[in-house]
């Protein structure tokens, strides 16, 4: 029998952490870890498209993760092109709409292209999941490059919403849950700006082996929560 929730968030923001220790525990190189969880962003992808999320957001490469080994680097843009690369790739099979959020430029053209391709070839998908990936993600270089366009547009004064559309997240609403996996307990620069009101929730599974049932805890404790935005119940 299927779980009826009292409510669901409407946006769930994954900060996936964890692949390293759950590699090192069983003896392999961190990238096992990486490759597992590349497996967890799809039962986790599917997860939220069977329980009726409309938005699910993925960190996976923050500004900041530049400063690990090149072999690590490499490694995850490789398990990266690899899952996306495909004519017919995970998320056209499964008419689920792509995003990104970040800065593309420094990834290589190949891997740039076939994100921008799927983005496109997915745009048209209605009435379904939209899962945002962060790739070459921070909050702050984001806000800057926010204000920045703010300058160049040459408007002297906007609104929290006007200046809203000029951040990556344009056409997601704010998440209303934030999940970071691995028993952390920090934003690490993720969505600064759009995580003013959101709940948050540490499970201490490690990312590669979170799963359905480890949403549907999230769900769970999604539904406990009261929400007041600053004012009284
Ligand atoms: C954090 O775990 C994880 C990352 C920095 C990378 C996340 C990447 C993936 C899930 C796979 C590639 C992504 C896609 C979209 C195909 P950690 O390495 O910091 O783990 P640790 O804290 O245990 O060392």
């Amino acid at each position: 029998m299927s779980t009826v929730y009292k409510k669901i968030p409407e946006h769930i923001a994954f900060i996936m952490d964890g692949n390293g220790r759950w590699a090192n525990k069983r003896g392999l190189p961190r990238l096992a870890g990486h490759a597992e969880g590349v497996m967890a962003l799809k039962r986790t992808i599917l997860a939220c498209k069977k329980l009726n999320i409309k938005y699910a957001t993925f960190y996976a490469f923050s500004t900041e993760n530049w400063k690990r080994d090149k072999k690590e680097v490499d490694g995850i843009f490789n398990l990266l092109k690899k899952y996306i690369a495909k004519k017919d790739n995970f998320f056209i099979k499964k008419k689920i709409k792509f995003n990104v959020i970040g800065v593309l430029d420094p990834f290589p053209d190949d891997l740039r292209t076939a994100l921008i391709d799927t983005i496109e070839r997915t745009k048209d998908f209605d009435d379904t999941l939209v899962v945002t990936i962060a790739l070459n993600y921070g909050g702050r270089d984001e806000i800057v490059r926010a204000v920045n366009k703010v300058i160049q547009s040459g408007v002297e004064k906007i609104t929290e919403k006007e200046f809203a559309s000029f951040l990556d997240t344009k056409m997601l609403p704010d998440p209303d849950l934030i999940v970071r996996t691995s028993g952390e307990e920090r934003l690490s620069n993720f969505l600064l700006y759009q995580l003013a009101y959101s709940e948050l929730y540490f499970p201490t599974t490690y990312w590669p082996e979170f799963n359905e049932k480890e949403v549907k805890k999230c769900l769970e404790a999604y539904e406990k929560r009261e929400r007041k935005y600053g004012g009284v119940k």
